[in-house]
């Protein structure tokens, strides 16, 4: 059943070997497959399509609720998106308590103010209606509130006594996938240091992926949060830890993003491509949540919390730096990947490994760049280098499998290449200023 993936490899830039990186990095890669694979994580229950939320509701009051705390934004409770469910609701005859109050990349002190409201609002469930940051305070909302404790003592692993408070959700976009993941990111309030928990009892019981919701969405934030699902898929593809279970899932939301994504980047009202956009999220959601991530998102994080950028997009700076990076310790997995997908050139299934792992590496950075994804950063310092890269390095071997290793001189490295590139970008936008 489990497959093993390919060898994995340290690069070090110096040069040197790192054997004692390498063999903790290894231990933890083992402990986390186990991990995924002893203690059972359950899937949401999935509704899919114009009548998800109706179906996700009934559900709820099937299942016991009658009071709902509903978890939102200020953004999307103006453009009265809650409405879908809260409509049903009213017609139900079922209680409930709208609170907008979070925000982007939650910190502690918002999950505690929603924490705090709904035990004041005696709900006894929780429907989650946004993108990711909504949903992960949401699952830390239902998470503390479960087990009657403050959010920061959840975070790492298996920090929970009690199940979570029944929790559902409406994901207004396609990108986390966190309607099927075990694990909630929270900032800190002062240094945006992200902080995660991670519990099996945090997956939600049911999701609704419903296109009508999610067609609002502006094409930038399509965009990034499109290339966060190909780069869940992408990183799950290549974990080490990846099983014949993880990589359907993956291979199924990264044939989706690269067959839809354009056309519904290009046309936002395209209802198909908008719900198969939904379900390739939740499916690279259920394939990292047992293969894991990798070096993309431990230094996407990093752009994030020194340089405000949007996860999704930080994952579109960085995944082709980290696809050259792997390449050839992936290069029989991608080749597998495209060939099964049918992301390979006419004529070109025979063709070598290495060659057919170019032309994937070429489609992911055509479909960047088609979704007019700047792949710079403004404001980048060398002097920030150092601690953001050895802040990804311990992401990466505290919490991933990856197929090779590198120290944090090598993430220095990848960062200095995106100044450069940003440099180069701001120069030449200052003398076409000029000349105009
Ligand atoms: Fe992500």
């Amino acid at each position: 059943m489990k497959k093993q993936n390919s060898i994995t490899k340290l690069v070090n830039t110096n040069g040197l070997q790192n054997v004692g990186y390498l063999a903790v990095a290894k231990t933890r890669a083992k402990v986390l497959k186990a991990f995924a694979y002893v203690v059972p994580i359950r899937r949401p229950m999935l509704f899919v399509g114009e009548t998800s939320c109706d179906e996700l509701c009934d559900m709820a009051i099937n299942e016991g609720s009658t009071n709902i705390f509903i978890v939102t934004d200020a953004v999307l409770n103006k453009l009265g998106i809650p409405a879908k469910v809260t409509d049903y609701l009213d017609k139900k005859n079922i209680s409930y308590t709208v609170y907008d109050g979070i925000t982007p990349d939650p910190t502690f002190k918002v999950v505690e103010e929603g924490l705090r409201k709904s035990i004041d609002a005696k709900c006894d469930s929780i429907i989650a209606i946004g993108g990711g940051s909504v949903i992960d305070a949401a699952k830390m909302i239902a998470m503390s509130q479960g087990n009657n404790c403050k959010p920061k003592q959840l975070i790492g692993i298996l920090k929970a006594r009690k199940p979570s408070v029944p929790l559902y959700c409406v994901p207004t976009t396609a990108g986390t996938g966190s309607e099927a993941t075990l694990g909630a990111v929270v900032s800190d309030d002062k240094t945006h240091q992200k902080a995660l928990s991670i519990d099996p009892r945090m997956v939600p019981l049911a999701a609704a992926i419903d296109p009508v919701i999610m067609k609002g969405m502006p094409a930038h934030i399509t965009a990034d949060t499109g290339i966060d699902v190909l780069t869940h898929a992408l990183e799950a593809w290549m974990s080490v830890n990846a099983s014949v279970e993880t990589d359907y899932y993956a291979a199924s939301a990264a044939k989706a993003v690269m067959q839809y994504l354009p056309l519904v980047y290009k046309d936002g009202g395209n209802l198909k491509a908008r719900e198969e956009m939904g379900i390739a999220a939740h499916y690279g959601g259920i394939a990292f949540n047992k293969a894991g991530l990798g070096y993309v998102h431990a230094i996407a994080h990093q752009l994030g919390a020194y340089y405000s950028i949007p996860h999704g997009r930080a994952n579109a700076i960085v995944l082709p730096y980290i696809l050259d990076v792997n390449r050839k310790a992936s290069q029989k997995r991608l080749a597998e990947l495209a060939r099964k997908t049918g992301m390979v050139q006419a004529g070109q299934a025979s063709s070598s490994d290495s060659d057919i792992t170019d032309h994937l590496i070429a489609q992911v950075r055509d479909l960047i760049a088609t979704l007019n994804i700047e792949p710079t950063v403004k404001g980048m310092k060398t002097s920030d280098f150092d601690s953001m890269a050895k802040a990804a390095a311990k992401e990466v071997s505290d919490t991933y499998a990856v197929p090779m290793y590198m120290p944090a001189s090598g993430i220095k490295d990848i960062l200095t290449k995106i100044k450069q590139a940003s440099d180069e970008r701001a120069d030449k936008d200052k003398s076409s200023d000029k000349v105009a």
